[in-house]
This record gives C-alpha cells, structure tokens and sequence, in this order.
C-alpha cells in the first residue's frame, strides 16, 4: 500500500479552515485528520460535530477523526452520521474496548485503536483483529508541535511485527512530532500512515512541506 499522509488541521488557521484544507488537498495530502479533545482526557479543548460536519462539505478526502475523549461511546454515532470515514478512540478512555471498536464497523466507518505512549501493546492483544488502524501517539495527545518521543520507535516496530506475525491488515499511523527529521526513521520502523500537523500548517508553505515529506516517505518504496 503506497504509504499515507494525514494533515492534522490542528495547526490550521481556523478562521481559513476550507482554505488551508483545499491547499492540503492541492498539496497532495491524502486524509484530513480532526483531532476533538474534551478537556477532560486531555487537557485541551478543541472543536466537535458540528466542526466535522462542516468540514465534510468543502473536501472529498477520507475524514481521519481522533477522539481524545472521555467515553467517546457517547459520540461514535455523531462523528460517523457527520462525515468520519475513520474513527480513532483512545483505547484509555472507554472500558469496553472491544464492543466500541465493533460498533464503529457497524455504523459503516473504520475502526482505530489509539495508544497513548505509556499505553502497552499488550492492551491490543485481543483487539488488533477488529483494528481497522492502530494509532501511536508519538506525543502526549493534548497539542501540536511537541517533540517526538524516541523511545516510540522500538514501540512501533514490535507492532509493525505483530501485525506482520498475524497476516492482517491493520495499517499503523503514528501521531505526533512528525517532521522532516523525524520521518524517515518512521518510515523504516514500517508505519503506514503519518499524521502531521505543524510540518505541514505552521512552517509558510504548506505545497514544499507537503512535497518534502512525500520525498521522504516514498523514498524506499
Ligand atoms: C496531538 C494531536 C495531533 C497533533 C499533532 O494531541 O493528536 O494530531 O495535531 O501535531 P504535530 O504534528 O504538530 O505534532
Ligand atoms: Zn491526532
């Protein structure tokens, strides 16, 4: 599978949302990913439903929606009925991890397991089979533009292993600090899918970060 791009509009200027997901979109990126915090599993708050929704309409790219959460069980029908095509719960913010993860197929969308990073892979054991996607923060889910953590990166490769081990499909996106210095080293840990924010939106040109980071990671494919 060509290697994916998911721009985190996170570091978007949000009085020019359509505009800055049209330059995304022109750019080359190929999903759109919304990250909704609750202020209670993170310390942020950000945007909701009705924010996804009105981003459906101005862009056709698959809606990547990462719900920082507490209970996202009380959401799941709302995200999907408003455009997600790809809903990632924290598997730290719901008890019953396995039923939600079903129930997102159920409504019709793919299903992420998100791992914060002092989350075991043990947590995914019985899971990664109703995975559509794992999702690794590379962060502390909460803000944009923090530093990649290092010791994700054996983390990440135990779990591209994993998923080998088992034939399945599951793709692996990583979240957080990704940038120019960091993706190749991600690339080579055998992630799937890059979800960037403040490489693409906060440096000036949002074309040459895009192109860039695409040189990097189709480099060894
Ligand atoms: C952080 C969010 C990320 C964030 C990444 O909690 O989940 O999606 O936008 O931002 P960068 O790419 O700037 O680290
Ligand atoms: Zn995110």
């Amino acid at each position: 599978m060509k290697k994916k791009i998911s721009a985190s509009i996170l570091s978007a200027d949000f009085v020019r949302l359509a505009e800055e997901i049209h330059k995304a979109e022109e750019a080359g990126v190929d999903w759109i990913h919304v990250d909704v915090m609750d202020g209670v599993f993170v310390p942020n708050i950000t945007i909701g439903v009705p924010v996804v929704k009105a981003i459906r309409k101005v862009t056709n790219l698959p809606l990547d929606v990462h719900l920082m959460i507490d209970r996202p069980e009380r959401y799941l029908e709302a995200f999907v009925d408003a455009g997600a095509d790809w809903l990632g719960i924290q598997v730290e913010a719901t008890i019953h991890l396995d039923r939600q993860l079903n129930r997102i197929r159920e409504l019709g969308a793919k299903a992420t397991a998100t791992l914060n990073p002092s989350t075991s892979l043990d947590t995914l054991e019985y899971v990664l089979d109703v995975s559509d996607m794992v999702l690794l923060m590379t962060v502390n889910p909460g803000f944009g533009g923090q530093e990649f953590i290092p010791a994700m990166l054996p983390k990440i490769r135990r779990l591209r292993q994993m998923i080998d081990d088992r034939g399945l499909n599951t793709l692996l996106q990583v979240d957080g600090g990704v940038k120019l210095d960091t993706a190749d080293a991600l690339v080579k840990a055998g992630v799937d899918v890059f979800v960037s924010g403040s490489g693409i939106f906060n440096a000036n040109d949002i074309f040459e970060n895009v192109r860039r980071l695409r040189e990097i990671i189709d480099k060894d494919q």
